[in-house]
Order: C-alpha cells, then sequence, then structure tokens
C-alpha cells in the first residue's frame, strides 16, 4: 500500500504588495530585497479575510481534482501558525464549511514546516484501516503577524494556502518516505512574544509591538542551509536514491539565497527546481503546496517522477517527504 496525493488545489488573495509599495512604507529598495532574497512581490489577504477562508478555496479545488465528496473525507488537517483565533482549531471551521460531518479534525503548528507535519502525520494515520481519505492543508496569512514597520522581516513574507486530498494506492506511485524534526534550542530565533498564555494580550503587549513576528534572519539562514541538505539527505538515503534521480525539488521558501546553497551543494539544477518566492514571498507552511498545486497544473509533473520537499520554520522545526508523483 502507497499513500498518495490525489488531486491539489491552492487558494490566493488578489491583492498584491510589490517591492515599490515597500519603499514607501519602510527603509528599504528593491534592489536590496531582490538582491538578499528574491522576491519581488507577495499577496495579502484583505481586512475581512481569515486563513480558514484560503484553506476553504484551496480545499474546495483540491476535493473536486481528486474526485472526492467532502463527505467521505476522515480527517482534515491544517498546517497553520496564523489560525482563525486560538480555538477552535481552523480545521473545525473548514470541516464545518465544506460539510465533512464524517471528518476529525486539528491544526497543526510548525510554523513554515506545517505542511510538511501535516502530510507526515497524515500518512501514519493513513496506515489504519478506519482512515480512507484525508484533507492536509497548509496555509498561513502572514501578513496578520508581520510588522510593517520593521524592514527586516516584512519584506519577506505573503499569504496563501495550499490543499492536498491523500488516499491508499496499490504499489505505484505515493510517498517513499517522510522525516520530521525539531530543535527546540533555536525557539527564541523565530517566534511571536504575545498572545500565548505565557504572554496575554495587554494595552502594554501593543504598544511594544509584541504581537509581531521577531526574527534573528541570520540565525535562520545559517539554519536553513544546513538543515535542508541534512533532511534531502536522510530521505533520499533512505529510499535508496541519490540526487540525480530527483525530478523536481520543492523547497520552502524563504529566500532565493538558501535555496540556491542548497541546490549547490546537493547538485540539483535550477530546471529540477521549483521557486515561487519571487512572485509570492515566504507564505510559511503554504509555499510547499501551492507550488506543487500551481506545477501540477503547469503540467511540470508528470506520473512517476520523484518530487522531494524540504521545510524547516519556526520551533525551530523541520521536514521533508519523498514521494512518486501520481495515483494508481
Ligand atoms: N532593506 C534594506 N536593508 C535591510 C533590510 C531591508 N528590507 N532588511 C535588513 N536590512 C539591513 C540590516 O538592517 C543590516 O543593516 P546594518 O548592517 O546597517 O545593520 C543589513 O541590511 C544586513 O542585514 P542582514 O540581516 O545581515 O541581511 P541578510 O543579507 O542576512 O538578509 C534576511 C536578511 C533576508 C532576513 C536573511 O537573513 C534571511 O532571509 N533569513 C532567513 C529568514 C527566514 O527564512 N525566515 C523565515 C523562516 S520560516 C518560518 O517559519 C516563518
Amino acid at each position: 500500500m502507497k499513500v498518495q496525493i490525489l488531486g491539489m488545489g491552492h487558494s490566493l488573495p488578489d491583492r498584491i504588495l510589490n517591492n515599490q509599495e515597500l519603499e514607501q512604507m519602510v527603509d528599504t529598495s528593491h534592489e536590496w530585497i531582490v538582491e538578499r532574497t528574491g522576491i519581488l512581490e507577495r499577496r495579502i489577504a484583505d481586512k475581512d479575510m481569515a486563513t480558514s477562508d484560503l484553506c476553504w478555496q484551496a480545499a474546495k479545488i483540491a476535493l473536486e481534482r481528486s474526485g472526492t465528496e467532502a463527505n467521505e473525507l476522515d480527517l482534515i488537517i491544517v498546517g497553520t501558525s496564523s489560525p482563525d483565533m486560538l480555538f477552535p482549531s481552523t480545521a473545525c471551521i473548514v470541516q464545518d464549511r465544506l460539510g465533512a460531518g464524517k471528518a476529525a479534525a486539528f491544526d497543526v503548528e510548525a510554523g513554515c514546516t506545517g505542511f510538511v507535519y501535516a502530510l507526515g502525520i497524515a500518512e501514519k494515520f493513513l496506515l489504519s484501516p478506519e482512515y480512507k481519505k484525508i484533507l492536509v492543508i497548509g496555509a498561513d496569512l502572514c501578513s496578520r503577524f508581520t510588522d510593517y514597520t520593521d524592514r527586516n522581516t516584512c519584506v519577506l513574507f505573503g499569504d496563501g494556502a495550499g490543499a492536498a486530498v491523500i488516499g491508499k494506492g496499490n504499489s505505484g506511485p505515493g510517498i517513499l518516505s517522510t522525516y520530521l524534526g525539531a530543535d527546540g534550542s533555536g525557539a527564541r530565533h523565530l517566534y511571536m512574544p504575545a498572545g500565548g498564555s505565557a504572554l496575554p494580550p495587554s494595552k502594554e503587549t501593543l504598544e511594544q509591538r509584541l504581537h509581531f513576528i521577531r526574527m534573528d534572519g541570520n540565525e535562520i539562514f545559517r539554519f536553513a542551509t544546513k538543515i535542508v541538505v541534512k533532511v534531502s539527505e536522510k530521505l533520499l538515503t533512505g529510499a535508496g536514491l541519490s540526487y540525480q534521480d530527483v525530478d523536481l525539488f520543492v523547497p520552502h521558501q524563504a529566500n532565493l539565497r538558501i535555496i540556491k546553497t542548497a541546490m549547490k551543494r546537493m547538485r540539483i539544477p535550477k530546471e529540477k527546481t521549483l521557486i515561487n518566492l519571487d512572485y509570492f514571498g515566504n507564505m510559511s507552511a503554504a509555499c510547499i503546496p501551492v507550488g506543487l498545486s500551481m506545477a501540477e497544473e503547469a503540467g511540470k509533473l508528470k506520473n512517476g517522477d520523484l518530487v522531494l520537499m524540504v521545510a524547516f520554520g519556526a520551533g525551530l522545526s523541520y521536514g521533508g517527504i519523498l514521494l512518486r508523483w501520481g495515483r494508481d
């Protein structure tokens, strides 16, 4: 039995925030942003939109493409760090809106690794005979927690959602290996100080702008360049494969320089690497599923292609999934 992706979908807000607009907001320049990050523009959700709205739109497409009715779903997992609210889970809100009454539902909080974690967890559920079809979503409205007075972070992030319906196949395509990890000692390098139980919202937390992303970019950069290679090696070695076998490398889209460093170390060429941060920025947990969904739409994925996904993010969390694309 193999766990296969049966269909994918994605949803992006219409509003584009380009580098020229950011030049008016903080002390930055289009040239600096492109040279240091590779990002040209990003999508930003309207004020009246929540993460569940994008999840719902992406999920509807994934359900249709996979030929699945909402009431067939056994489980919904949403990987997000920008849920609609602290509770209930965004997955429960999506479950109700889809009419997926049979499905259990929960969120996974693993920062930008959210989709990879959610997919890895879902795969394990499918090993049980009780679970047949699972909806896995990676979604984030990063703009809600981005400080648009902080040039160190505001140029990086965007909003989006990507969804996959997964199920059981035979011996053909499907997930070959999964690897999830974390290094909690790096939690302080990427976090939102207030709003949780440690520091609930107050007049002071608002005045001190503690409800926004705080990041030590250089620490994350160093961590990312090492971990992407480590995860890739672990996945490929475990499956008895090598970098030359990879047809599509789908890295988390944090910074073009991180992706290029990984490509160089792993000798994976540009044509085999998915890059979409130029037009969408870092959409956190949505980067990988949006990228896969777009690649499929563009006809860049064919049955049997070896796809290597690797993500890292707040936690510090990391993980990857190696799969043969397609279904049987
Ligand atoms: N425009 C102009 N100058 C800037 C900007 C900007 N937008 N941002 C920072 N600078 C300045 C800094 O203030 C600094 O100035 P100084 O030397 O006078 O102090 C200078 O540029 C160099 O700063 P660095 O931080 O060294 O710049 P670097 O080239 O390392 O790029 C960046 C910073 C883009 C943040 C990079 O470190 C990075 O991408 N890190 C990874 C971030 C990441 O992946 N985050 C998401 C993780 S995933 C998740 O879960 C959300």
